[in-house]
């Protein structure tokens, strides 16, 4: 059984450094990227307080598509370079403090206010994106933007 969850009190940095603990011990040696997948979406959503949706899309045929995640049921396809996702799929990290003020900003969920997006970046080429969500303005900043950052890389080969 596993049964991660972050201190009571805990700073973001200390937040995502027992975020990405968990994940490693949970994807260690296991090949599946789907099922890797699936245990760090459940992650995200226990560590990540005031969200209401994380997880993945995944790199196919040169564009995004759903992966695992928690939340509402989510647009499925997502071209490159189109709202949020599609951006960050160009390489860059996306931190959008209002999502209604992002051009072609995609609302799978009425409720987000605020989003993070971050690349998962193997041998150069764009494999994938893990996408936070929040109903509130300005739920994310740098810190996150550097705790998630850093898991994307731990699973760059595990995915
Ligand atoms: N808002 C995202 C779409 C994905 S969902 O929110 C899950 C975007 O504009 O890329």
């Amino acid at each position: 059984m596993y049964d991660f969850a972050p201190a009571a009190g805990a700073t973001k940095p200390e937040i995502y450094a027992a975020l990405i603990e968990a994940a490693d011990a949970v994807t260690r040696g296991e090949s599946d990227g789907i099922a890797n997948m699936a245990n760090v979406a459940a992650l995200l959503g226990e560590f990540l307080t005031d969200t209401n949706w994380v997880g993945f899309y995944r790199m196919v045929d040169g564009g995004l598509v759903l992966g695992p995640f928690v939340g509402r049921p989510a647009c499925i396809r997502i071209p490159v370079g189109t709202g949020v996702c599609g951006a960050a799929a160009l390489g860059e990290s996306q931190l959008v403090g209002d999502v209604h003020a992002f051009p072609g900003h995609i609302a799978c969920d009425a409720r987000s206010r605020s989003e993070l997006v971050v690349p998962v970046i193997r041998d150069g080429a764009v494999i994938a994106v893990i996408d936070c969500d929040s109903p509130s303005l300005a739920r994310f900043d740098t810190e996150d933007q550097a705790g998630l950052e850093a898991l994307a890389a731990l699973l760059a080969d595990r995915i």
